[in-house]
C-alpha cells in the first residue's frame, strides 16, 4: 500500500515537475502552484489522508512529501526568476532610449510682463542706492488720505474712487488703499531720527479704484518712491526721475519734462512727461518726435506731511513719486488694452510674456499672481 502510495506521488511530482518546466508565464506558474501546494493541493492533500497508516509509514510518507514540496517550491524559485528576466529583458529592449535624439520641445512658462517691470525698476533703483519695502493693501482711511494731506472733506478723496470695506466693530470703514502713498507715511513713521541719515525706498505693490475700462482696471499696480535726507532738493527729484526713465526706455537722450501739478502731500508738484511721436495709425514712438506722454506724479514732501509723523520739515526734507505700472508696461511694450493683464489668457501670457532667463523664483513680481 505504503509502496503504491509512495510512486503516485512521485508520479504526481514528476508531472507537477513537467508543467512547470513547459508553464509560459507568472501567472500560469502561480496556478500550478496553487493546485499541487496550496491547501487543497494535489500533494498537499496526501498529508491529510495520513491516518490510515502506522507510525513508521505515516512518517516515511510525510518526510517524502515533504521532499517533493521542497523540490517543487525550488522549481517554481527557479522558473519565476527566469520569467522575471525575461520581463526586465523585454522592457529593456522596448523602453530604449535615443540619447542622440533631439529633445522635445519644453513648454517653459513665461514671466508676466508686469512681474517683468517690477524686476526692472527693481534693479534700476537699486543702482540708485533705494531698498524695496511693502505695506498693507487694506488701509485705514488716516494712512490712506488724512496723513497724506488729504482731510476728510478734500476734494481729491472724491477723484480717488474708493473701495470701502464694511465698517469694523469700532465703526471704523477700512480702504482698499487707493494707491502706494500710505506706505510713504508707514516708512517715514519708522524712521529712528537718532540715527538717521538718509533714506531711499520704493515701494512697488497693488492698488483699487472703482473704474473699469480699456485703460483702468479696478485692480493695478503702482510704484511709490520716497527719498528723505538733510538737504534733498527738487534737482535731486529731477536728477533721478530723469535717470530711471531714460533707463527705463532704454533711450539715453530720452527728452523727460517736468509739469507743474498738484498733488496735496507733495509742494512743489510736478507729473513728468516723456517726449514721443503719437502717429495717426494710433502708433507710439518713444523718445521721437514733438508729443509729450505722462508717466508719473512727483514733488518735494509737503512739509505738513512730514510734521505729521514727527519729521521737522526745516532739517529733513524729501521728494516722492508715484507711477502706473500697467501704464509704464503698455508704453514699453505697445500693449493696447490693458484687460487682458488679467485674464490669463495663455496667448496673451506666449506673446508678451518673457521667458525668465535666470530662476523665476528669483524674481520680484507679486508671487503666484501673475503665471
Ligand atoms: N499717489 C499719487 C497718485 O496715485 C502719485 C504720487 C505719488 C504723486 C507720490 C506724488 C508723489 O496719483
Amino acid at each position: 500500500m505504503i509502496a503504491e502510495l509512495k510512486d503516485k506521488l512521485l508520479n504526481l511530482s514528476d508531472d507537477i515537475s513537467l508543467l512547470i518546466l513547459g508553464c509560459s508565464n507568472l501567472n500560469s506558474l502561480d496556478d500550478i502552484r496553487i493546485n499541487a501546494l496550496g491547501k487543497k493541493g494535489s500533494i498537499t492533500s496526501h498529508l491529510k489522508n495520513l491516518r490510515e497508516y502506522d507510525d513508521v509509514s505515516k512518517r516515511e510518507i510525510g518526510s517524502l512529501v515533504n521532499e517533493i514540496k521542497d523540490k517543487i517550491n525550488q522549481e517554481i524559485v527557479v522558473k519565476t526568476q527566469f520569467f522575471k528576466k525575461e520581463i526586465l529583458q523585454e522592457k529593456l529592449n522596448i523602453e530604449k532610449i535615443d540619447v542622440t535624439l533631439t529633445p522635445q520641445d519644453n513648454d517653459t512658462g513665461t514671466l508676466h510682463p508686469l512681474s517683468r517691470t517690477i524686476d526692472e525698476l527693481c534693479a534700476i533703483f537699486a543702482d540708485m542706492g533705494f531698498s524695496i519695502v511693502d505695506g498693507p493693501d487694506i488701509e485705514s482711511d488716516y494712512y490712506n488720505f488724512t496723513a497724506l494731506n488729504i482731510p476728510t472733506e478734500h476734494p481729491a478723496r472724491q477723484e480717488h474712487d474708493t473701495f470701502y470695506l464694511q465698517p469694523n466693530n469700532d465703526g471704523e470703514r477700512k480702504v482698499l488703499r487707493t494707491h502706494t502713498s500710505p506706505v510713504q507715511i508707514r516708512t517715514m513713521e519708522k524712521i529712528d531720527l537718532e540715527n538717521f541719515d538718509e533714506i531711499r525706498y520704493i515701494i512697488p505693490g497693488r492698488t483699487y479704484r472703482s473704474d473699469h475700462d480699456a485703460t483702468h482696471s479696478p485692480m493695478f499696480h503702482q510704484c511709490e518712491g520716497l527719498v528723505l535726507g538733510k538737504n534733498i532738493n527738487m534737482g535731486h527729484l529731477k536728477g533721478c526721475l530723469i535717470e530711471f526713465c531714460r533707463n527705463y526706455f532704454n533711450a539715453e537722450n530720452l527728452p523727460v519734462r517736468f509739469r507743474p501739478s498738484y498733488f496735496p502731500f507733495t509742494e512743489p508738484s510736478a507729473e513728468v512727461d516723456i517726449g514721443c511721436r503719437k502717429d495717426k495709425d494710433g502708433s507710439l514712438s518713444i523718445g521721437e518726435g514733438e508729443d509729450w506722454l505722462e508717466i508719473l506724479g512727483s514733488g518735494m514732501v509737503h512739509p505738513r506731511v512730514l510734521e505729521g509723523v514727527g519729521i521737522d520739515p526745516t532739517v529733513y526734507q524729501g521728494f516722492a513719486f508715484g507711477m502706473g505700472l500697467e501704464r509704464l508696461t503698455m508704453l514699453k511694450y505697445g500693449i493696447p488694452d490693458l484687460r487682458p493683464f488679467y485674464d490669463s489668457d495663455l496667448r496673451w501670457l506666449k506673446h508678451y510674456g518673457f521667458i525668465p532667463v535666470d530662476n523665476p523664483s528669483l524674481h520680484s513680481g507679486l508671487n503666484g499672481v501673475f503665471s
